[in-house]
């Protein structure tokens, strides 16, 4: 699929007061720091969309980017970051999940996990969270030019095992900083549209 337009739709605290427009949605889920405002950037090929940062916690509110007027994609606050008290973290718990819940406009997420990394005990939930509630998942293995190639298999099956993915679902490689994998996440993104 091809991004011929992308603007920023708007900042909001709660799941219930996100716009009432019927136009289809994909959110993107994972932990803080994980790469997904990067994503987003990367998706619609432009630097500063959606605001990254090295500091984790940056994105604390559900941001909404309209992409060629026919749908939103979600940028949600990350989940399993230590620095934020715990009380913040449970609301904004409740915040992800109500909106994963009840939104009713949502098509399906894009989850990512850090390639470097064994998926931890929020990224299991997640993962099992989104299948309950019948979700379609793309899963994103993240910031794969931190790694060699030849490390990546066996990054990929760790993946795998630890979040159960059915054998016929392979994580979908992606780098920001390369642009690998922008093309298959457009392509997978307007098949969940359509
Ligand atoms: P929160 O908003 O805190 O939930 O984080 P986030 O998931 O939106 O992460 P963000 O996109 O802000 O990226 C976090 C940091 O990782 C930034 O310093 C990015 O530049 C860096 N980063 C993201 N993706 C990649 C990647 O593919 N490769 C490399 N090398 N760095 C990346
Ligand atoms: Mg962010």
């Amino acid at each position: 699929m091809l991004i011929k337009s992308s603007e920023f739709k708007g900042a909001f605290g709660d799941w219930n007061r996100l716009p009432e427009e019927n136009l289809p949605e994909i959110a993107l889920v994972g932990r803080s720091n994980v790469g997904k405002s990067s994503l987003i950037n990367k998706i619609v090929n432009r630097k500063n969309l959606a605001k990254s940062s090295s500091t984790p916690g940056k994105t604390r509110t559900i941001n909404f980017y309209l992409l060629n007027n026919a749908f939103n994609l979600v940028d949600l606050p990350g989940y399993g970051y230590a620095k934020v008290s715990k009380a913040e973290q449970q609301k904004w718990g409740k915040t992800i999940e109500n909106y994963l819940k009840n939104r009713k406009q949502l098509r399906g997420a894009i989850h990512l996990v850090d390639i470097r990394h064994e998926p931890g005990n929020h990224d299991v939930a997640m993962k099992e969270w989104l299948s309950h509630y019948e979700i379609p998942i793309l899963l994103v293995a993240t910031k794969a030019d931190k790694i060699s190639r030849g490390a990546r298999q066996k990054q990929l099956q760790l993946i795998s095992r630890k979040l159960h993915l059915n054998p016929d679902v392979r994580p979908l490689v992606f780098s920001a900083a390369t642009g690998e994998g922008a093309g298959e996440i457009r392509d997978a993104i307007g098949e969940i549209i359509n």
